[in-house]
């Protein structure tokens, strides 16, 4: 398959003291691929999506988004976060403002879009996500999964070239979690190109075009998710599937 590389990692290593927690990871995603990274506690997929965001820094190796390796600082970093948007478990949100204006600030912060464009489009987005009539709420009354939609709307405000997610439905409570996998997936089949840290084995199998299977700070395999659910060649990666299929 051709792909046209988006990000790219090349022998990337990063330690936290004794701890290598990136060992040698290449890993090339293509414009519009959606790859799900899946693995044991502790494995390094939140350190992996976060150095793409250069939340985490790296000692060796190298990282480029679009043909561009990270930048380390100022203004092209904001502007690097804002082209790589972020969602996390816990959902972020500025408390003290509302949902509109969650959405909107990055918007004209960064992107430097007058505030009637920023709105207008954060209303858009809020409408694409299904939460159009909460736009003036505080996030604390609303719902985990309404909140995590906003926090996907706040993202997508950016206009980013690619959408990492760390395990954004872990928090919430199990009616919630396909509301927003519905949005994620309709995210996908618009082409976004997405990295997604998950344990949701259905949104892996149904969305993803590659499954890669990380165990201490390795990628152990890399594989379409029909190949890695029934056939995983790695013992680690058969010990943690039998694990986790069976709940
Ligand atoms: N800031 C830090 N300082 C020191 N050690 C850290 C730091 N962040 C992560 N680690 C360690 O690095 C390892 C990888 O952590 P990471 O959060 O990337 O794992 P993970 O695969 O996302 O795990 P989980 O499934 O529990 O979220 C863990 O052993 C963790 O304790
Ligand atoms: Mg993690």
């Amino acid at each position: 398959m051709a792909v046209d590389p988006l990000i790219e990692l090349r022998e990337v290593n990063k330690h936290f003291g004794e701890l290598h927690v990136l060992q040698d990871i290449d890993l090339t995603v293509g414009r519009g691929e959606v790859v799900v990274v899946i693995g044991p506690s502790g494995s390094g997929k939140s350190t992996l999506c976060r150095a793409i965001n250069r939340l985490e820094t790296i000692e060796s190796g190298e990282i480029v988004l679009d043909g561009r390796p990270l930048p380390e600082e100022g203004k092209p970093l904001a502007r690097l976060r804002a082209d790589v948007g972020m969602v996390f478990q816990s959902f972020n949100l500025f408390a003290h403002k509302t949902v509109l204006q969650n959405v909107s600030l990055g918007q004209t912060k960064v992107r430097g879009r007058r505030k009637e464009d920023a709105d207008r489009r954060s209303r858009e987005l809020l409408d694409r996500v299904g939460v159009a009539d909460q736009a003036d709420k505080y996030p604390a009354q609303l719902s985990g999964g309404q909140q995590q939609r906003v926090a996907i709307a706040r993202a997508l405000a950016m206009e980013p070239k690619a959408m990492l997610f760390d395990e954004p439905t872990s928090a919430l409570d199990p009616e919630m979690i396909n509301e927003v996998l519905e949005v994620m997936k309709q995210l996908a089949r618009d082409g976004m190109t997405m990295i997604v840290v998950t344990h949701e084995m259905g949104f892996a199998r149904s969305a993803a075009g590659r499954v890669v299977f990380m165990a201490d700070g390795r990628i152990v395999e890399d594989r379409v998710p029909d190949e890695f659910f029934t056939n995983p060649t790695s013992d680690r990666a058969k010990d943690f599937l039998s694990k986790i299929l069976k709940h």
